[in-house]
């Protein structure tokens, strides 16, 4: 795959794993300075690694996304070490639910909100002032499939991701004339870590996951992270405010 950039950086969170991973990766592939971003160490400095071992330049700057502080020096770095922030791909997200609408806690409610939808608030925030100053930019934000429909059992992460597809488009609407773009990507089952701790315990959920998806099989992390790049990208010059199902036809039916 080969798409044409005019910037130059891209940004990433939740960067240490799954689709977060493989997208700053594929930015690097295509030329893009990387800025990763992600609470986790190890598995962050682990996609720096990646990407200089395939001759990409990255650097990883930790950063909680629920913490205005964190994000604000995960932009204050991005410049420091690279001038500008091109595109910023908001994909830190969590899912902790197990159970119907009436089981869950407040403590789910106030976790899953606060990366999900604050997290992703904050990132928009501290990164459209920046992309004004530059002169334009590109963000995606992700979203799920279960941000365009129910998603029983996952009530609250539904309404989170429903939160972010709101931002999205508010913001969309509020830069359309300033040369930024801001849309959201939105996955079904992708094969990540978040998916194998959902599923993997119980091959018939597995298989029921497979299932969903009217091409008969879940996604790969590097089906989402095309689709992100496309929308960064200049042949998306006249794409705002959408919120892009990547997911094998599973909100077709
Ligand atoms: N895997 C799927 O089936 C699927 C489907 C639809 C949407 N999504 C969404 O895709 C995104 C990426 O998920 P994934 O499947 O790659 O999950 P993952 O668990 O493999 O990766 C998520 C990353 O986010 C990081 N993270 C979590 N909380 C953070 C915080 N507060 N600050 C910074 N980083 C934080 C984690 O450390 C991890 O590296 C999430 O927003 C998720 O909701 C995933």
């Amino acid at each position: 795959m080969s798409m044409t950039f005019s910037g130059q950086v891209a940004l990433v969170t939740g960067a240490a794993a799954g689709i977060g991973r493989a997208t700053a990766l594929a930015f690097a592939a295509e030329g893009l300075k990387v800025v990763v971003a992600d609470l986790d160490v190890a598995g962050a400095e682990g996609t720096v690694e990646l990407i200089r071992a395939a001759g990409g330049d990255a650097v990883f700057v930790r950063c909680n996304v629920t913490q205005e502080a964190d994000v604000e020096n995960l932009m204050a770095q991005a410049v420091s070490t690279y001038g500008r922030v091109d595109y910023a791909f908001n994909n830190a997200g969590i899912e902790i639910e197990k159970g119907k609408l009436a089981d869950g806690t407040q403590d789910e409610f106030d976790a899953i909100m606060g990366v999900n939808v604050k997290g992703v608030w904050l990132c928009m925030k501290h990164q459209l002032p920046l992309m004004l100053a530059q002169g334009g930019g590109a963000i995606v934000n992700t979203a799920s499939v279960a941000g365009l429909g129910a998603a029983p059992k996952m009530s609250i992460y539904a309404a989170s991701k429903h939160a972010v597809i709101g931002l999205t488009k508010s913001a969309a609407i509020e830069y359309a004339k300033k040369k930024i773009r801001v849309n959201a990507v939105c996955p079904a089952v992708i094969d990540t870590d978040m998916f194998r701790r959902a599923y993997e315990a119980d091959p018939k959920k597995a298989e029921f996951a497979a299932a969903m998806h009217p091409v008969g099989r879940i996604g790969k992390v590097e089906e989402i992270a095309s689709a992100v790049l496309y929308l960064c990208s200049d042949g998306a010059a006249f794409t705002t405010g959408h919120a892009l199902a990547v997911d094998g036809g599973a909100t077709a039916i």
